[in-house]
């Protein structure tokens, strides 16, 4: 199994989900191969809440790396990325490579252009 594969599946641990107990966990593999993790962070106010895989795209970016080539993203039920986090991935991370995976293992592998045709982008703000 990939690395960042593992990593995505061992970040649900520290999942803060105590509303939904939805646990996801996430990782980002940097083009010069550090992986960093994320998990998803619930509040009270629902609305504040973070998805995993915002939560370790923003830790890698807070960390200086701004160059990916995958994100890994585990839940119990092998879940896709929400939009909001479609739209953050293809921003910041451009079309990389998703991998799907449940509790234990990959289960689908895609890329960004997959997840979000036609996306609204920088060049639309000129
Ligand atoms: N969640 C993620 O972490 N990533 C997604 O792409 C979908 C949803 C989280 C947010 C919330 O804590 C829980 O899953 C249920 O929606």
């Amino acid at each position: 199994m990939e690395d960042i594969v593992k990593i995505a599946i061992l970040m649900r641990r520290r999942a803060f989900a105590p509303y939904s107990n939805y646990r996801v966990g996430a990782a980002v593999k940097t083009k010069t191969g550090e992986i960093i993790g994320g998990c998803n962070i619930e509040s009270s106010s629902y609305g504040l809440t973070c998805c995993a895989e915002r939560v370790a795209i923003y830790n890698a970016i807070s960390k200086g790396f701004n160059q990916f080539n995958s994100i890994a993203v585990s839940t119990k039920n092998a879940g896709y990325p929400c939009g909001a986090c479609r739209q953050v991935i293809w921003e910041l991370c451009e079309d990389i490579i998703i991998y799907i995976c449940n509790s234990k293992t990959l289960v689908k592998e895609l890329k960004s252009s997959d997840l979000l045709p036609n996306p609204f982008n920088k060049s639309f703000l000129k």
